[in-house]
């Protein structure tokens, strides 16, 4: 699979058949000003939590590309008020059989709220198994033991975690999650957006490699292949 940092907490995951858009905040973000935000192409748009930085665009990208919102239950009924009709809502531990392949919504120890103030359920994250691979996109979280239940659920090729710390993991909670998710090889996101959350990446990287973990930085507007 390609995926494609959009900055912050958002990623394009390219699954051959099927495009996946995670979080996006693309157009209230300045380190994000190179992404054309009208040129992303994405079957469905996945909603960690109600916040702000991970719902901006939601509706202008959906409505352009037609894509179905996958959420919690509140916020997905969020954007049905907003004019969305393309959706499915999930709630934590559930698990569906989609197109791409099979989507948990897992757990989050965070906040969720609507920018206009109404509730946005419980922050989730979720878990991706797939024919290209299996990933955790952690969403917004702090190091919680529901982690320790990931590896019972799945063997995971990669994970995106947060480590900008403040309203999430730091990097050395980053490291303990990696190692209670069983999984070697993480993508750092949810740094360097807002002040509160500035990361030195060499040290960063070099923190996780002294724990045997790797620790790739994307640039934004750039992709990898896993
Ligand atoms: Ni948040
Ligand atoms: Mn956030």
């Amino acid at each position: 699979m390609r995926i494609r940092n959009l900055g912050h907490a958002c990623w394009h995951i390219d699954l051959g058949k099927t495009k996946l858009l995670i979080d996006p905040f693309i157009s209230g973000n300045p380190l994000a000003s190179n992404i054309d935000i009208d040129s992303i192409e994405c079957d469905y748009i996945l909603v960690t939590h109600g916040h702000e930085d991970h719902v901006a665009d939601v509706v202008r990208i959906a409505q352009r590309t037609n894509a179905t919102v996958v959420s919690n239950f509140e916020i997905v009924n969020w954007f049905q008020k907003q004019g969305l009709s393309k959706l499915h809502p999930m709630n934590i531990g559930g698990s569906w059989n989609f197109d791409f392949g099979k989507l948990t919504y897992f757990t989050a120890q965070h906040s969720s709220v609507m920018p206009d103030g109404s509730p946005g359920g419980n922050p989730g994250s979720f878990i991706i198994q797939s024919d290209h691979g299996n990933f955790y996109h952690a969403g917004d979280t702090g190091l919680m033991m529901d982690m320790k239940i990931i590896p019972m659920l799945v063997k995971l090729d990669f994970a995106l975690l947060p480590i900008g710390d403040n309203f999430t993991m730091g990097i050395n909670e980053a490291i303990i999650a990696s190692q209670w998710i069983e999984c070697n090889n993480i993508i750092a996101m949810h740094y360097d957006t807002f002040g509160y959350i500035v990361v030195d990446q060499q040290k960063a990287k070099s923190e996780f490699q002294n724990n045997g973990i790797n620790l790739t930085f994307i640039e934004i507007g750039e992709s990898i292949n896993i």
